[in-house]
Parts: C-alpha cells; structure tokens; sequence
C-alpha cells in the first residue's frame, strides 16, 4: 500500500503550545517522580502547584478508584451526594457559602467573572500587571500580561490593568462601573510576588464601597498553598468569591468557584452551566484531598515548614551575586535571579530536582505540603550548588 503523508511520523503530533523538557513521565508516588529511563526526580513543583498531598497520595487512590466502580458520570440534572458534601468542605473553610463546580481554573474564573457581571449589571473588571487568571477569552481578558494577549485580539471589552500594590492606582480605579476586582493574593505566574496586606484590604474596602466585587484567584495559592486554607486569611479580608483549582483534586482535574450567599440568585437555572463539572469522580478526588489536607494537619504543616524553607532559602541564597531576590509564603518560594533562570534549572533537573520558572528570571518552588524538612533542606542546598557553578 502506497504510504501516505500521514504514515510518516516525523513530527509529533501534538500542538507545541509547551517548550517540553528531555523526561519522558513514567510514574509518581509521594515527593519522586520516575521517568521511563528510571531517573528519579525530587518533585519542588508539584506539577505547578497541584499534587500538594504528594504523588498517588492512597486515601485519594483509594476514593478515586471506589467511585470508578460507582459511576463517572450522570450529569448535573441529578442530586449528587458528593458535590454536596465537597461543597461543604470549601464552604465551612472559607468566607463563601455557595459553590459552582468547574474543570479547572480558566473556568472557575469565567464562572467569577460572568457571575460578577450578572450580579452587579456593570461591565469593568479591575485587574493588575502581571497577574495570570487563566487562558480562555475571559480568564486571559483578566490576565494583565501583553504577551499572553497577544495575537488572540481583539480581547474582551471591559478589562483593565492596574499597578499591584498600588493602593492609590486602585482607589482611583474602583468606581460605580465596576463589577469586580479580580487579584491573586499571591501572584505566581507573574513571579511569586505577594500583595501587601494593606493593598489587599484597600481592595476589600474599594470593593465594599463601590458595591463591586472582590474576587480572589487562589487557584495556585489556596489549598494550604501558603499556609492557611485560603491565602487571603492571612490578611484578614473576606472575598466575596474565592476561586480554587489545582491542588484541589490532588491532580485530578477539577475547578471551584466560591460565593457568598447574597450572589445565590444571581446564578439560577439556565444563568451558567458545564456538562462535567462536577462529576463524581472529581467529587471523589477533591472530597478525600481536603479530608487529608484537613484531618492531617497539612495546613498548618505548610505554614510551619514553609517558614523555616523561607527562612533558609533566603540565609542561603541572598548573598549570592546572581541572587536578587527570594520572595514567597508558605509553601511558595520564587528565587529571583539577575540572568534567565533556564540554565539553572537545567541543572537542576540533571541532578535530579525539579523546579519551574515564574518568568524568564524567576526559579519558583511548589513542593508538595508533604515534602519533610530534610528534603526541603537538600533542596535549598542543591540550589546553592547550582546557582554557584
Ligand atoms: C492564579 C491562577 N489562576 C488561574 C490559573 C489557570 O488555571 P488552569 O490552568 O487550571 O486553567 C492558574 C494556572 O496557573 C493560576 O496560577
């Protein structure tokens, strides 16, 4: 038979939309990840922020592979139990009371998003310079990055980007048009910068007296990221939505958005909608990941080890020359370098430790929440290691 173009595979056939590295996946289990070369690798990246319980953490194995045998999928016409009892979960750590279920974080931004406009009927969305929301039209709309605009115009209308940490750029931009300030209390893609806890109440109060609404991403933040549940405890604020992602499912793919109850009406039948969202195996990923987040004391475990890693990377780290900053909280950790960071984590993966950039310059960590002390250490150590040679 005569061979078609199609037969010969001398390109992959994947969208190159990532700049993938040399490792082939293999598999995962706790704080290592194998590839098919059996190389192991100690995981600083938690797949961007999600496996915060470890790889193939075995209560949520566990739940996951019950509900396999239960049913995957029934859709959102019928009562599901789990839905229910995971909605619980968020709503009774949180500020929020009502949760709308997505598949990941782009949506449970749009859900944001199209919920604040509905409810306040007014078209502006605050947002601030290098923060990242997500890449569908809406999440990319809030995005305050040009290169992650670019060539997808014309972008939604409405969208506007502030100075973060700039309590007097927000006042100035909060008025009677405005549906909602959008923020990440820690942004993270943007670099691991935190927002400063006045800059983060002004927002609250801006919100409040403008009666738009305050929306905190903690897609990459919550889920004891940091060391609270939420990232915004800290700072003593109340969001009226809290979207979530990421750690949520503990890798399994899911989103949540979380509003306070005055919103209820605002979200009726036919407002909004997903045919997966929700479904039970999600349920079962995300229900066991925050009843082992919860009941193990993983939260507080990031607060206190975070601090000591902090801590270390920044005696370690900030008297080195190429060293400008080490920002972070908790269990995020951004190692500003005066290069591009590409090199260094090159290396790093060749000895067996992976991280992720946040930026061209910006080394960013995200261990999982069960990575021990003396890991973490090693961890810091390697990077002095390399960040020297
Ligand atoms: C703060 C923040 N918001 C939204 C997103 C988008 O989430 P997803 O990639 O699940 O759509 C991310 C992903 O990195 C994020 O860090």
């Amino acid at each position: 038979m005569e061979q078609t173009a199609k037969d010969v595979h001398t390109k992959e056939e994947l969208f190159p939309t990532y700049k993938r590295w040399d490792i082939t996946f293999d598999k995962a289990e706790g704080v290592t990840i194998t590839d098919k070369n059996g190389k192991r690798y100690t995981d600083f990246m938690a797949g961007i922020g999600v496996n915060n319980l470890g790889h193939a953490h075995p209560a949520v194995v566990k739940a996951v592979e019950k509900q396999l045998y239960k049913g995957w999928h029934a859709s959102n016409f019928f009562q599901y139990d789990e839905q229910k009892e995971t909605a619980r979960l968020l709503t009774s750590h949180s500020c929020g009371d009502l949760v709308f279920f997505a598949n990941s974080g782009a949506e449970a931004n749009e859900a944001a998003i199209k919920l604040a406009r509905k409810h306040t009927g007014r078209p502006k969305i605050i947002s601030f310079v290098q923060s990242f929301h997500g890449r569908t039209f809406g999440s990319m709309a809030a995005t305050g990055q040009t290169g992650i605009h670019e060539g997808f115009g014309p972008m939604l209308e409405g969208f506007e980007y502030h100075p973060y940490n700039d309590v007097n750029e927000l006042e100035k931009a909060v008025d009677n048009d405005t549906a909602a300030v959008i923020l990440e209390v820690v942004q993270g893609e943007g670099g691991v910068r935190p927002a400063d806890h006045e800059f983060l109440r002004a927002a609250e109060q801006a919100a409040k007296q403008t009666g738009a609404l305050l929306i905190c991403d903690e897609i990459q933040t919550g889920i004891g990221r940091t060391g609270k549940f939420f990232a915004y405890e800290h700072s003593g604020i109340h969001p009226d939505i809290i979207t979530a992602a990421k750690a949520l499912g503990n890798g399994f793919p899911l989103g949540a958005m979380i509003g306070r109850e005055f919103l209820r009406e605002s979200f009726g039948p036919g407002s909004h909608g997903t045919t997966f969202g929700g479904n039970p195996l999600a349920m079962a990923a995300a229900k066991s990941t925050l009843e082992t987040l919860l009941h193990e004391g993983w939260v507080e475990a990031a607060a206190f080890k975070g601090e000591r890693f902090l801590n270390e990377l920044n005696q370690e780290l900030t008297s080195l020359s190429i060293v400008k900053e080490v920002r972070g909280m908790g269990m995020m950790a951004g190692v500003e370098l005066t290069e591009p960071a590409a090199d260094k984590m090159k290396k790093l993966r060749d000895k067996g430790m992976l991280v992720i950039a946040a930026g061209p310059n910006v080394i960013r960590m995200l261990p999982p929440l069960t990575m021990d002390e003396e890991t973490l250490s090693g961890g810091v150590q390697k990077l002095k290691e390399v960040l020297l040679s």
